[in-house]
């Protein structure tokens, strides 16, 4: 940890803050380094192939989950347990659907959301000033896995559909398990290969409807990462054990309509870890 993450306790971090200086296309990068897309030369799951879909994103998450999405962000936002006046950072916070929903949910809490993708953030920044959220609502530019924040900062950390695209997933868990404050919670919601026979109908939804859908109002490849993605993510326990590994504590995980999506739910484990016995 450096000295100077813990000085500043000022903000959140040096991030450029997008909310108030506008934004640039040429200040995006790409988040993690994946396999590139078919036909595209873009990085699977990077900032620049969500800056491809970001106009449509919002439609055509609401299209494909009938609208259930939204009621997931509430369940992860519920869990956090955070308290009035929370300091939230939500990771991969995309056109900042988790970031609002945090806003309206816990009261006078302020949240600084990140995101390698310039695109998702400027339809963010819309909606947040729409919402008349902008006071409280900061969405920047940034990567999970090297986070601008000081130790033992925040109340409470979300990260909603982004971890399965982040490659060094570890180390995002570890910063996350860094800037939280012991005993806060960090909640990640992600779309999981849905399990068991009423299952079925959600897998042949995931694997067939979406790619097809996706493809025909939006970037086929772009669509054919976020399937393929999913069914490459580590299945629910071995994703808690990844955590556990990274520094954090998995509370509990709650599986989502026939495993179509799950939450897990953790905090550092320095906080409930068993002490070495004193000598
Ligand atoms: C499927 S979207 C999820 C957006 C939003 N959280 C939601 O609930 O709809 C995934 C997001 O992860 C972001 N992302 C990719 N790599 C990342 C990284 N290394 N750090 C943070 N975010 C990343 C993408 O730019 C994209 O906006």
């Amino acid at each position: 940890m450096s000295s100077k993450r813990n000085q500043d306790t000022s903000k959140y971090g040096k991030a450029e803050a997008l909310a108030t200086t506008g934004l640039s296309a040429t200040t995006a990068s790409n988040g993690p380094v994946g396999a590139p897309l078919a036909g595209t030369g873009v990085v699977g799951g990077s900032g620049a192939m969500f800056d491809a879909i970001a106009e449509r994103y919002d439609f055509i998450n609401r299209l494909m989950t009938f609208g259930i999405d939204q009621r997931w962000r509430r369940l992860a936002i519920d869990a956090l347990e955070a308290p009035a006046g929370a300091k939230i950072l939500d990771l991969a916070t995309g056109t900042g659907d988790l970031a609002i929903l945090a806003a309206r949910r816990i009261e006078g809490c302020t949240v600084v959301g990140i995101d390698p993708s310039v695109g998702m953030l400027a339809v963010g920044i819309g909606k947040v000033k729409a919402a008349g959220l902008i006071k409280r609502i900061d969405l920047r530019h940034g990567d999970a896995c090297q986070l601008e924040v000081p130790d033992h900062f925040v109340d409470g950390v979300t990260m909603g559909f982004g971890i399965r695209n982040v490659q060094n997933r570890a180390k995002a868990l570890r910063e996350i398990a860094r800037v939280l404050k012991p005993g806060a919670r960090v909640v990640v919601l992600e779309a999981t290969e849905p399990s068991g026979w009423l299952g079925l109908g959600a897998k042949f939804h995931m694997h067939v409807m979406v790619p097809r859908v996706g493809a025909l109002l939006a970037k086929a490849p772009q669509y054919r990462y976020l399937q393929q993605s999913v069914a490459a993510f580590p299945a629910p326990k071995r994703f808690a054990e990844i955590m556990e590994s990274s520094g954090l504590h998995v509370i509990e995980v709650r599986r989502l309509l026939f495993g179509v999506a799950h939450l897990w739910i953790a905090v550092p484990s320095g906080d409930d870890s068993p002490q070495p016995l004193q000598a």
